[in-house]
């Protein structure tokens, strides 16, 4: 029995960055993850191959439309095996990238399924039948996040897709209807609307992207819609009947009415993401998930001494970032520093073109709440650099205190705004007042002046607008 001071169950954004940190804190650690390669949900089936096809698709898409009009004419053919092919291969350096960290960071890969025997134990067993103990003074539980289902809708692979078939789809489907207008089916119906799929969104709620600021959220959809997507909001999906060339979705109003039905080619179901504990042992340690599966924690300690839990397994946003970030913490705690997150300024990205981004609190939020607060916004219209670029669709707002001038919240919907919200991150993880970014020298011409003509909004001194 091998002996060790920590020991991660998952080895995506949470458990891998949690093993690197460890290794750097003079830990001895194992991470125990099931699938054949390192990175989780993340690396393997999300963030990374969603953006390899984002990026790919986005390019076809401007080839064939937005290159004429810069005087660059060219005849674009789609060789889908190909894009399919530089999304696995980036995948595969960046999953052997976590590979080489574990070792340049002793930390221990050991391969397969890890369940929590009793207090300070980890059970691992392999593939092939073979089972072996791991002794840890603390025991981290990072086993991430499986897709939610809907009733009645059964997830193939191949006619009616999870995340994971949606970025696997062999053929441009003719109609691609996507269950719920969330981050993924945004992100993922963008993908194929781009490479050519007619795509219908069904969605339960009357708006897109729930949580994202209502102003953002109505113009975003304005944008999908003028690129094809159509919207049927406020309806429940009540069942799918597959066949050999498709199949029939029955949806009806939310509210009560007539049931229609929809014919699609391919079902994309994106109705949220659930916390991943099967087969965990949590019961030999008497942790308890909460009726929706989420591992309550105090500082990432659960109710058990000596076990923690971190990324998409608790509760907060279901994002890599997150995941990341708790990850350091919790084992800084663990080796007696002081590890802290800060839940205000964790961002959210939306990469579609065009693309949107948000950190702290929505209007919507600051309203409920009754915080007074003043906003700033700037069009990417009047940007030089987003007109010259001729992407100045989206704008920038930011919502500070009224009194205070601390910035609460901002939100972004435009070119590259995933790369410059981080600017709006740091001004406020530093307690920044909007007067702050808006005295801020920014470089001319950039898109980033639009952050700081939306801070000088706040107090009505607007310039390029
Ligand atoms: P996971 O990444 O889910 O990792 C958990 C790992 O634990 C898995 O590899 C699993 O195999 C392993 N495991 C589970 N149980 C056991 C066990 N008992 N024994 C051994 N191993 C086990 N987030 C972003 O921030 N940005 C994005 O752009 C983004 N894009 C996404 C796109 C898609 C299509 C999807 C599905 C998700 C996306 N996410 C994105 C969300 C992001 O992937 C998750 O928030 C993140 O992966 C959570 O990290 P985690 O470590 O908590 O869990
Ligand atoms: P989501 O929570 O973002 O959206 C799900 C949508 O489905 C919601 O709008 C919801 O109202 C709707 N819905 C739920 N049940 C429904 C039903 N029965 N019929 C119709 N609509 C229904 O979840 P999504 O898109 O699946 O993503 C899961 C998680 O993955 C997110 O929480 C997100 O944090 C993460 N993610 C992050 C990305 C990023 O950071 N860029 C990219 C992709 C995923």
């Amino acid at each position: 029995m091998t002996q060790y001071d920590v020991v991660i169950i998952g080895g995506g954004p949470g458990g891998y960055n949690a093993a690197i940190r460890a290794g750097q804190l003079g830990l001895k650690v194992a991470c125990v993850e099931s699938r054949k390669t390192l990175g989780g949900t993340c690396l393997n089936v999300g963030c990374i191959p969603s953006k390899a096809l984002l990026h790919a698709s986005e390019m076809y898409n401007e080839a064939m439309t937005g290159f004429a009009s810069l005087g660059i004419k060219v005849s674009p053919e789609l060789d889908l095996p190909q894009m399919h092919k530089q999304k696995a291969d980036s995948v595969g350096q960046l999953t052997k990238g976590i590979e080489f960290l574990f070792k340049k960071n002793k930390a221990d890969w050991i391969k397969g399924h890890g369940s929590i025997a009793g207090p300070g134990k980890v059970l691992v067993r392999t593939e092939d039948g073979s089972e072996q103990t791991l002794e840890a003074k603390n025991i981290v539980i990072a086993t991430g996040s499986e897709p939610s289902r809907v009733p009645g809708v059964e997830v193939d692979q191949q006619r009616i897709v999870d995340s994971t078939g949606a970025l696997a789809i062999p053929q441009v489907p003719g109609k691609l209807v996507i269950i719920g207008a969330g981050i993924i089916g945004l992100e993922l119906g963008s993908v194929w609307r781009r490479l050519g799929a007619e795509v219908e969104v069904v969605e339960f709620l009357d708006r897109i992207i729930p949580g994202a600021d209502g102003e953002i959220a109505t113009a975003f959809q304005k944008a999908l819609t003028r690129q094809g997507f159509t919207f049927k909001l406020g309806m429940k999906v009540t069942g799918a009947t597959r066949s050999d060339t498709g199949v029939t979705l029955t949806v009806e109003p939310k509210a009560g009415g007539e049931a229609q039905s929809i014919e699609a080619d391919v079902v994309l179901v994106a109705v949220g993401r659930r916390p991943f504990t099967e087969n965990l042992g949590l019961e030999s340690v008497g942790v308890k998930p909460d009726p929706r599966g989420f591992i309550d924690t105090d500082h990432y300690k659960t109710s058990a001494p000596g076990v923690w839990a971190i990324g998409d397994v608790t509760h907060g946003p279901m994002l890599a970032h997150k995941a990341e970030d708790e990850a350091v913490a919790c084992i800084e705690l663990i080796a007696g520093k002081a590890g802290h997150v800060n839940y205000d300024v964790i961002p959210g990205v939306i990469y579609t073109a065009p693309e949107v981004a948000w950190v702290g609190k929505t209007e919507e939020e600051l309203k409920a709440l009754g915080v007074a607060y003043k906003a700033g916004k700037f069009p990417f219209t009047a940007n030089s650099r987003a007109k010259v670029n001729h992407e100045a669709e989206g704008f920038v707002k930011v919502l500070a205190n009224a009194k205070t001038d601390r910035i609460l919240g901002v939100h972004m919907i435009g070119p590259s705004v995933s790369e410059m919200i981080g600017e709006y991150c740091v001004a406020m993880e530093f307690g920044g007042a909007s007067e702050d970014v808006a005295r801020t020298s920014h470089p001319h011409p950039t898109r980033s002046e639009a952050l700081r003509q939306a801070a000088m909004g706040v107090e009505g001194w607007t310039m390029q607008a």
